[in-house]
């Protein structure tokens, strides 16, 4: 049975040249990076060269990068970094959307209980924030705002420049989660009016385990670990050089194909949902997220009157791998909270299924697998 992978925003397989680069510093290249004999050096210019790499590509400087281990580090490094630099001045109020990744939800949680205040921006029917509820959110105490580019069930892209230019004119720092984003959207960093900015490797054919903040200013974040002067004092540890070194090669390999990648998964994209309106009828399916303001490797589609987890489950059985979601502990599929907060029906939300594409996806892969979810969906109807 063939199998296909249709679940490119969980995460990616790892390009063949990223573990090539990456095979050196598990075996010769062992060194730790702080050891000053020459193991250590040829590991600290591994990760010197790795650093310069990736600051080139997104266009700002080295010094502003921290390698992290992924996107959820990342994730609470800025959120938790920047109000311990800020809180000494009064600014206890965080401003974040109530689709964000459960990496920024459970911090904010967490701040809430130790006796910050934090607003969940709601969102439309197609998840997007309204530029208004963010400025009426705001308050003399707002220290930042934290808002994903796009977002990882639907797929939805926020205004993140709009965002960045009132929240600098407001004196308030951004954070934004553009995870999914990186890859896809051309990132350059120096021109945005941003803070702070979540990546991660694994979302791009790197390895899992490695991640990045971008950091504007120094001044901006205090470190949420000791025990080293790493990462210029804000991450100690030592540093993990294979996989920061895969990164590199990772977001080298990604930029060189990014506008190619961006067409190939838009066009796979297209293609799905034509083929599924022949295989399953117009009527029978309704794409979830912005029509066109969206990440183009994902498709969020539900088939009202159908489970997802049956759907997904006979999906599995044909070899297919898509994403309806987290697990709860009694294993049954959570409701999505992304879903719940665009107000979507009932019957909308306890049927949608995410679809993700990647460059190694094919329109043959496309055709095969809206095939069978006809086939599926037709047999779950007729048993209904
Ligand atoms: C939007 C978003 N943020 C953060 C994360 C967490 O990244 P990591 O898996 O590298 O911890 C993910 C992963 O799915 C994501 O999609």
């Amino acid at each position: 049975m063939d199998e296909h992978y249709l679940d490119h925003a969980a995460t990616t397989p790892l390009h063949s040249e990223v573990l090539e680069a990456m095979l050196p510093y598990f075996e010769l290249n062992f060194g730790n990076p702080s050891s000053l004999h020459a193991y250590g050096r040829r590991a600290r210019q591994a990760i010197t060269e790795a650093r310069d790499q990736i600051a080139e590509h997104l266009n700002c400087s080295p010094k502003q990068l921290i390698f992290t281990s992924g996107g959820t580090e990342s994730d609470n490094l800025a959120i938790l970094g920047s109000m311990d630099a800020l809180k000494s001045r009064g600014k206890t109020h965080i401003i974040t959307t109530q689709i964000e990744h459960q990496a920024v939800l459970s911090v904010c949680r967490h701040l809430e209980l130790v006796g910050f205040e934090v607003t969940y921006l709601p969102v439309d029917a197609y998840g997007r924030v309204s530029i208004n509820d963010l400025k009426a959110a705001f308050r003399p105490t707002t220290a930042l705002v934290s808002v994903m580019y796009g977002n990882n069930e639907v797929g939805t892209i926020q205004p993140i420049e709009e965002i960045g230019v009132i929240c600098r004119e407001n004196g308030i720092l951004l954070h934004v989660d553009a995870v999914q984003a990186l890859g896809i959207i051309p990132m350059n960093l120096s021109a945005m009016t941003v803070d702070l900015i979540s990546f991660s490797a694994h979302k791009i054919n790197g390895p899992k385990g490695c991640g990045l903040l971008y950091c504007y200013k120094e001044y901006l974040l205090d470190a949420q670990m000791y025990g080293g002067n790493q990462e210029r004092k804000r991450r100690p540890g030592t540093e993990n050089v294979a996989n920061i070194v895969g990164f590199a090669k990772a977001v080298q390999l990604a930029s060189s194909y990014q506008a190619e990648k961006r067409q190939h998964v838009a066009s796979l994209r297209l293609l799905f949902e034509k083929l599924l309106s022949v295989e399953v009828g117009n009527e029978s399916f309704c794409v979830n997220g912005h029509p066109d303001d969206h990440l183009p490797h994902i498709l969020n589609v539900s088939f009202p009157g159908i489970d997802k987890a049956t759907l997904l489950m006979k999906l599995d059985l044909m070899g297919i791998a898509a994403s309806g979601g987290s697990a709860c502990t009694s294993g049954a599929l959570e409701d999505s909270h992304v879903l719940v907060a665009m107000g979507l029906p009932y019957e909308i939300m306890k049927s949608s299924v995410r679809f993700s594409f990647g460059y190694e996806t094919t329109n043959e892969i496309v055709v095969d697998v809206t095939k069978k979810i006809g086939t599926i969906v037709k047999r779950l109807r007729k048993t209904n």
